[in-house]
């Protein structure tokens, strides 16, 4: 383990204040998760909690969506990217597939909140990934395409750009891509980025999808894979410490 390779955690809505300080505590004793590029991303009422739990410490967090609107106002139950900012979130998940299917973000949605992560200095990890019906049809790499094409005017001039590839038949259910498939659609949307990007900047590709202890090495092992989005097993320290060990 080089620790070069990032892993992310995704809460989504889980969490109370004493079980996110015991995994946050179980964590920080952890010298592996210390050293690899971890970041957890985790629900907004939580963030105080957790920016002053890992106040001084290497690990990242950020939000799991940001609003699309930027500017304070009379925007009720909403939360913008200057005020994660504030609190010293580092970056934001934009446009997971629960995003998308619960909350109906649309590509207009999440192109203003990539340029309003960008404007406050969060990094946008931004999320796609096809459906089952997709990917038995094969239409799995079009429909990711389309994804990309979306928003993709929102990164350009980025200096590093995050993509996390997220089929949404491997997402808390067990079934993970495999090998062969992770690789090929990391290798499209690199592809398809550099194809897109008009000025040169980073990009990583990271993979999520049922990403556990038992699998992350043989994954993050991949030259094509730069990290790992990691939900369920995210909440158990034990199982993200060891997805830790493979970065
Ligand atoms: O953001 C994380 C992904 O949705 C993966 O979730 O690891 O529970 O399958 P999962």
């Amino acid at each position: 383990a080089t620790g070069t390779k990032w892993v992310l955690g995704n809460w989504k809505m889980n969490g109370r204040l004493a079980s996110n300080q015991a995994l946050l505590a179980a964590l920080l004793t952890d010298a592996q998760v210390n050293v690899a590029h971890v970041g957890l991303a985790v629900p907004t009422v939580y963030m105080a909690q957790v920016a002053q739990t890992l106040s001084g410490q290497p690990m990242a967090w950020g939000g799991q969506a940001v609003s699309r609107f930027a500017a304070d106002g009379a925007y009720t139950g909403e939360v913008n990217a200057a005020m994660l900012a504030d609190l010293g979130a580092s970056f934001t998940l934009v446009g997971h597939s629960e995003r998308r299917q619960y909350f109906a973000e649309s590509d207009e949605v999440l192109s203003a909140q990539i340029r309003h992560a960008r404007e406050a200095g969060l990094l946008p990890v931004v999320c796609v990934g096809e459906g089952l019906a997709a990917r038995e049809a094969g239409e799995h790499e079009a429909v990711v395409a389309a994804q990309i094409d979306g928003v993709i005017a929102a990164l350009q001039g980025s200096e590093r750009v995050v993509v996390a590839y997220e089929p949404v038949w491997a997402i808390g259910t067990g079934l993970t891509a495999s090998l062969g498939q992770i690789v090929a659609m990391h290798e499209k949307i690199r592809a398809c980025l550099l194809e897109k990007l008009a000025s040169s900047c980073t990009i990583l590709v990271l993979y999520g999808g049922s990403v556990k202890a038992d699998n992350a090495a043989d994954i993050l092992a991949l030259s094509e894979v730069d990290g790992v989005l990691v939900g369920g097993a995210s909440l158990v320290a034990e199982q993200f410490s060891k997805v830790c060990y493979g970065a």
